[in-house]
């Protein structure tokens, strides 16, 4: 595994990248989950002429939404503003956003016939990605470049006029630690299974509990590992029920018509998100955010047996890619323990479990994001600011905690709050971070 180190000649020695390496820094990074939605007059302005899917393919719409949302903010961080569903039209799965309703998939996967159908070869369909992010790394480049060449009698050449941040930045120039981290993403395996099957959000998750369950044999231990959904790269087969030295064990994999569906699917999902994830980071991308917002409708045996394994090969494909990856799920307190098996260097935490006991059951071995509740953003300003310091408490000012929110920043959402928020967390400095282990 290669080791990542912050390299302030590529820009990453900023405060966000320093905090995904657990390295001490001069105060808490903070950015939004969502922070580019609905609830910012900029994002509505923009929607107003243009559907998500239109803002998400066009490279210089999507570019301004992420630059607008980060610099209106003064975050830390810029997500690039994209989707979870986007994978699924390459390998084959129409969708839409319906009004009021979410996402809908026309043909859900509920067979081992349409899980093999379904196409892997198709990712560069998805480019136009990357090519926002390169668009988005440009610009912050050439703001700091703009400040670099002040005074040299130089004009900068800023490429494209994305806002009028790009042209002759005021002020200092930024220091490394101020440089803004790119973040891209894709969706964790289970999560996006489950918009594949069920067709779109689900409450008891039944179709992709049913395919999941499908998968197992009859006599299959909770903690038999040998009934695990394991990956096998050098096998034809790719992820398959373990059953290695099974038949003299009596053991067989799942038998039933649909047994093949959950791990075929597990697989294409793998090796098409490990593209998109490639395509993201070559193209400027500093740090993978894998959204596995839904896994926590999963015990921890059925997240052991199902999701760990494809999951974990994910996010080792991405590290490979020498960028840290940030791991969130939602409702994800007992699960806690078996997502750090991934080898994800960045947990998410959601606003159920206090930071502190989260961050003490991980042992501090990996750097935790979150994890304000959303929904404190709606509380009077008094109280939303005790609820903040609380989470730089729980934090302690130890190195690896990325502020940010449990999920995302729901519609109607005061501006107001989210700004007030960044202003009190750019007000402590980090005096303690270096006395901790
Ligand atoms: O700043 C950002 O975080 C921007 C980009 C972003 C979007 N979707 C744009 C979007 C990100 C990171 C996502 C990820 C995403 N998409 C997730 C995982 C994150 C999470 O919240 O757990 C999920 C589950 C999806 C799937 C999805 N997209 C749903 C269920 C919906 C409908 C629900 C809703 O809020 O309407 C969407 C639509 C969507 N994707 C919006 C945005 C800003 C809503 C706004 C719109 O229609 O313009």
């Amino acid at each position: 595994m290669s080791t990542l180190r912050p390299n302030p000649a590529a820009g990453n020695g900023s405060r966000f990248l320093r905090a995904c390496l657990r390295l001490p820094v001069d105060r808490t990074p903070v950015w939004f989950l969502r922070q580019a939605g609905r609830y910012m007059p900029e994002y509505r302005a923009v929607r107003s002429h243009h559907s998500l899917l239109e803002i998400c393919r066009t490279p210089e719409l999507a570019a301004e939404v992420t630059i607008t949302a980060a610099e209106r903010l003064g975050v830390d961080a810029a997500i690039i503003f994209a989707d979870l569903l986007l994978p699924l039209t390459p390998m084959g799965l129409d969708f839409e956003f319906v009004a009021d309703e979410g996402p809908r998939v026309h043909a859900p996967i509920r067979s081992a016939g349409q899980a093999k159908a379904l196409r892997t070869d198709r990712t560069e369909d998805l480019l136009y990605v990357a090519r926002a992010i390169e668009k988005v790394a440009r610009h912050f480049a050439s703001k700091e470049m703009g400040f670099a060449l002040k005074g040299t009698g130089f004009s900068p050449s800023v490429g494209p006029d994305l806002s009028k941040g790009a042209l002759a930045p005021e002020g200092n120039p930024p220091a490394p630690q101020d440089q803004l981290g790119i973040i891209g993403f894709c969706g964790a395996p289970f999560t996006l299974a489950s918009y594949m099957i069920e067709g779109g959000s689900s409450r008891n998750y039944i179709e992709t509990k049913r395919l999941m369950y499908a998968s197992t044999p009859a006599t299959s231990n909770a903690n038999d590992p040998r009934g695990a959904v394991v990956f096998n790269p050098e096998g034809a087969g790719g992820f398959s029920p373990l059953n290695t030295g099974a038949t003299e064990m009596g053991f067989s994999p799942g038998t039933g018509p649909d047994s093949a569906a959950w791990p075929i699917l597990m697989e294409k999902l793998v090796t098409v998100l490990a593209d998109y994830a490639a395509q993201q980071v070559e193209a400027g991308a500093g740090v993978i955010q894998v959204f596995d917002s839904w896994v926590g409708a999963l015990s921890p045996t059925d997240y052991r047996q199902y999701a760990l394994a494809p999951t974990t090969d994910l996010i080792a494909r991405i590290r490979a890619l020498g960028v840290p990856v940030i791991y969130f799920g939602v409702d994800t307190a007992s699960l806690l323990p078996a997502m750090r098996e991934t080898g994800a260097g960045v947990l998410g935490l959601d606003w159920r479990t206090p930071l502190d006991h989260a961050w003490s059951a991980l042992n501090h071995a990996v750097a935790v994001q979150g994890n304000l509740d959303p929904i404190a953003l709606f509380a009077p300003p008094a109280v939303l600011e005790a609820r903040v310091a609380e989470v730089l408490a729980a934090a302690a000012g130890r190195p690896g905690h990325i502020f940010n929110l449990g999920h995302g920043i729901v519609p109607n959402t005061p501006v107001e709050a989210v700004l007030a928020v960044v202003h009190q967390i750019k007000a402590v400095r980090q005096i303690k971070s270096s006395t901790h282990p």
